[in-house]
This record gives C-alpha cells, sequence and structure tokens, in this order.
C-alpha cells in the first residue's frame, strides 16, 4: 500500500500533515491518540518518557520528536507497543513515590490515568522509595521532586512561556533530579506565580498550588470524567484554537 503525497498511514489509516509536524502533531489533528506523558502541544519536544515510541516500517522512534514524511507506515497502537508502554509506566511509579490513594493530584493525574489506559494492575517491579527534596519554601507552591517524572514540561513551560527560565534538569541517568534555578535553590526565591504555566502543567502531583488538594470532589475530577485518550486529543484541539 502506499500513501500519497503529505499523508501518513498509522494502523492502517492514511492521515494528512503539513511540512514541519511531528508524528505526534499530525496523529492528535486526526484524532489519533499516541499515549504520552512529556508531550504539550505548543511547547518544543523533549522526547523523554518513550511514552509514544512506535514503530515506523522496522524500526523504533518517538513520536513527539519524528518529523512526519510522506509513505511512512506507522504501528501506534499494538498490543506489544501498548505492553512496552505499560512496562515505562509501572517504571515510573517505583522510581517515585505515586501513592494514588494519599496524593492530592490523584483523579487529575496524567501518570495514573496513563496506568488506567494500559490496564496496568501492578507495580510489577520493586519500590525504590524515594527521598527527594521538598521545596515548601514558596508561600503558595509545593515542590516533591519524590513525585516528578523528569517529564520537563515545567522547566520547558518556565522558559518558553512564562519567561521566567525557574526550573532545569540536572544530573544524568540515575542522578537526574529538579533543580530550582535561584542562588539558594529555592522556589521562595524565585519569580514563580500560581498564574505561570509552569505552576499547573505538572503532569503528576510534583508541582502542587498549596491549599487546593482533594478540592474537587470525587466523580468530577478530570479523570473521572474523561479518559486520557479524551484529555490528549482535547488539549491538541485547545491549544490549536489559541494559536
Ligand atoms: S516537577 Fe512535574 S512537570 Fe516538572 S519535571 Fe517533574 S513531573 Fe515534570
Ligand atoms: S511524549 Fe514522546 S517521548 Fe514523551
Amino acid at each position: 500500500m502506499t500513501t500519497g503525497p503529505d499523508t501518513i498511514r498509522i494502523d492502517g489509516e492514511e492521515i494528512p500533515f503539513t511540512p514541519g509536524q511531528t508524528i505526534m502533531d499530525a496523529a492528535l489533528a486526526a484524532g489519533i491518540y499516541i499515549p504520552h506523558l512529556c508531550h504539550y502541544p505548543g511547547l518544543p519536544p523533549s522526547g523523554n518518557c518513550r511514552l509514544c515510541v512506535v514503530e515506523i516500517g522496522n524500526r523504533s522512534a518517538a513520536a513527539c520528536i519524528t518529523a512526519a514524511a510522506a509513505g511512512q507506515e506507522i504501528r501506534n497502537n499494538t498490543p506489544e507497543l501498548n505492553e512496552a508502554r505499560k512496562a515505562i509506566t509501572q517504571m515510573l511509579f517505583v522510581e517515585g513515590n505515586h501513592i494514588c490513594p494519599s496524593c492530592e493530584k490523584t483523579g487529575n493525574c496524567k501518570l495514573q490515568a496513563m496506568a488506567y489506559h494500559l490496564g496496568m494492575l501492578d507495580d510489577h517491579f520493586a519500590q525504590f522509595y524515594q527521598r527527594r527534596e521538598i521545596d515548601a519554601s514558596h508561600p503558595d507552591i509545593l515542590l516533591d521532586r519524590s513525585r516528578c517524572i523528569l517529564c520537563d514540561l515545567c522547566v520547558r513551560a518556565s522558559r518558553d512561556v512564562d519567561q521566567k527560565n525557574v526550573f532545569a534538569i540536572a544530573g544524568r541517568g540515575t542522578n537526574a533530579h529538579l533543580i530550582v534555578n535561584t542562588p539558594s535553590g529555592k522556589l521562595a526565591d524565585s519569580t514563580m506565580a500560581v498564574t505561570d504555566l509552569a505552576a499547573t502543567i505538572c503532569p503528576v502531583g510534583a508541582i502542587l498550588i498549596k491549599g487546593k488538594g482533594y478540592e474537587v470532589p470525587i466523580g468530577q475530577r478530570i479523570y473521572d470524567r474523561q479518559t486520557i485518550r479524551e484529555t490528549g486529543l482535547q488539549e491538541h484541539v485547545e491549544r490549536k484554537n489559541d494559536d
């Protein structure tokens, strides 16, 4: 099967793309969900969570950082890829402290919603029980690094949208960790505000607005009402309408 100019095929469905678009952007625009945690429409991609890895012919690639190119035959929603995504999600759960019933982000957490989406029933791997630094210095914002999945979204949101450059990721591999770009390393000494995109973009409960925990009743939280597939497609449309 061949595809037309400026079209790709995902799981057998032919969809258009515009030059410069990534596979992720073309897929979401066409209503095809590719699982993702570190992609956010409108922000430059970082390609670090690996949830969006798809197969193109006989190679694998992260859809959020791979340009769409005419004729690509892409496999996305396959049992093998979804099993690999589930294993990544399980690793994220054990690498940090993601204790859903006691987390203020429960019901609004993308990691938790991804676990539901992929049919994850247990952690599978042994817990690390991280004890990373909590920064409660800011009057309005809490940073709990033990829940951070290093998705880099707050880094990009603060740098590229808020124009404040509050966060950075330091170290590599298992030593990688989120830092605050102030001489003290404390959020209180930054210009971060609750109205910043970086204050609300965290997909998990690592950055929280103080005094807001459990504000939305069970049944009305984001992922009580919609699946992560639906919110992922909706976020793309909303950001496009904002442009
Ligand atoms: S604090 Fe949240 S948004 Fe920032 S890198 Fe960690 S998980 Fe991602
Ligand atoms: S969404 Fe592509 S690597 Fe995270």
